[in-house]
């Protein structure tokens, strides 16, 4: 009987993962294994450039998104099968996962092992990740490139790495022509426990130099488009402000809609054991942004990648008794970039030469090593 293992997402864990079980597990299942690999969207997005690919011109379609089928046409088709289309629903009882297909169609997919790696989006529905299907998700690019050409003001919250970046490009890219605002629920940028006070400061200062207004301890309360095209902000402070373009990029939702509500955890993050197993169940697993082990952030995906691939190895080549923990990385590893000249970061409690950032990440946010990311050559600092 051929071994079925259906992985959900084809982000930054879901793919490599595939193409892991393709080339390592595959020649050793007597059985033969199929890989079914589903994702609403055909193409892959390098979404750690999308806070410089809003900025019009400044990277071309091709280096943000890359097919998927075609990182993947050189496995025969008994060993993989891409389906176009998006999870609707996991039964746990039958070990179905039914898939509403792009085509209108829908599906129901049987698997022997499920990998859950459907991820995340931004809460205000903006292209800084995959908004369904890849036409969707360009279109809403392309149009809100757009509408930052045309904004004399943009006003970001939140001042997590992605709004501090935004804000960062934008100031970069148009210098004093565009007024810019930060709006940060606390009183510093990065405003988390484990970032280094001295790397908030440094992107607090970096951000002035750019031009950047930031505006601390306060959050949007309700936001209204007017007919204008503006929109208008009412701050928890009691003030208001009018922008010809809001982004709000504070928060994440994770994309676990499609799952049983008994296996996600109050914050909505789907419970793992230390084997990357989903708790309570024996053939389902979890990677990357749905779960609750790690900082949400590729630079912990290169280890679960890895163990995984090699857990899913064990279980099909009948050596389930080697199932091994994954290692939770202790190091706090987080690299910002405002544009390609100011950057700070941080590897566990050391600050980083912002000089080095900028050389590492900021001059092209790793668009040049996304080609081999997505056809399986290699992770993103480790063999494949
Ligand atoms: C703008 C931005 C910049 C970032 N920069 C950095 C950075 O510099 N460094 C860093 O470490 N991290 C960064 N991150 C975080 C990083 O992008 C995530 O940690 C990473 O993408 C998580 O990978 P994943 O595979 O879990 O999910 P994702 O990459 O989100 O992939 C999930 C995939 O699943 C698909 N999907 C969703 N729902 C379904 C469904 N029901 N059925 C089928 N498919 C589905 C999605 O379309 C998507 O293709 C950044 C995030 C953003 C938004
Ligand atoms: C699994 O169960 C669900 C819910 O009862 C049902 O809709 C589906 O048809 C079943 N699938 C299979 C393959 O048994």
């Amino acid at each position: 009987m051929v071994k079925t293992v259906v992985i959900v997402g084809a982000g930054f864990t879901g793919l490599p993962t595939a193409h892991k079980l393709l080339i390592y597990t595959a020649p050793k299942v007597t059985e033969k294994l199929k890989v079914i690999l589903v994702s609403p969207n055909s193409h892959f997005y390098w979404n750690l450039a999308a806070v410089r690919g809003v900025i019009p011109g400044a990277i071309p379609d091709e280096q943000l998104f890359f097919p998927i089928a075609d990182a993947f046409s050189r496995y025969p088709s008994e060993n993989f099968e891409f389906v176009l289309g998006k999870a609707d629903r996991l039964v746990l009882e039958n070990n179905t996962v039914l898939v509403a297909v792009n085509d209108g169609s829908t599906r129901e997919i049987v698997f022997d092992q499920l990998v859950i790696a459907s991820g995340s989006t931004i809460r205000g529905d903006l292209p800084f990740k995959p908004l369904g299907t890849h036409e969707n998700t360009v279109n809403a690019l392309h149009l809100l490139q757009k509408e930052i050409l045309n904004a004399a003001s943009i006003t970001i919250a939140g001042a997590g790495a992605t709004g501090v970046e935004t804000a960062g490009e934008i100031a970069a890219a148009y210098g004093n022509k565009k007024e810019i605002t930060l709006i940060c629920a606390g009183d510093k940028v990065l405003h988390t426990s484990d970032v280094l006070p001295s790397v908030s400061q440094t992107v607090e200062n970096d951000l002035k130099k750019l031009g950047v207004k930031a505006i601390y301890n306060t959050k949007v309360e309700t936001s209204t488009k007017e007919s204008s095209g503006q929109t208008k902000l009412v701050l928890s402070s009691g003030e208001s402000l009018t922008t010809d373009l809001y982004l709000p990029l504070f928060g994440i939702q994770l994309n676990t809609g499609w799952l049983p509500p008994n296996i996600l955890d109050e914050a909505g993050n789907v419970q793992l054991d230390s084997n990357m197993r989903v708790k309570g169940a024996t053939n389902v697993w979890g990677i990357g942004d749905v779960g609750n082990l790690e900082p949400k952030q590729v630079t912990s995906t290169d280890a679960q990648i890895i163990d995984l691939a090699e857990n899913l190895d064990c279980v099909l080549t009948g050596r389930e008794s080697q199932v091994k923990e994954h290692k939770i990385a202790d190091k706090k590893m987080i690299f910002i970039t405002l544009g390609k000249s100011y950057a700070t970061g941080q590897i566990s409690w050391w600050k980083v030469w912002g000089w080095l950032v900028a050389y590492i990440k900021g001059r092209k946010i790793f668009v040049d090593s996304a080609p081999s990311y997505v056809s399986g050559k290699e992770l993103r600092h480790k063999p494949m």
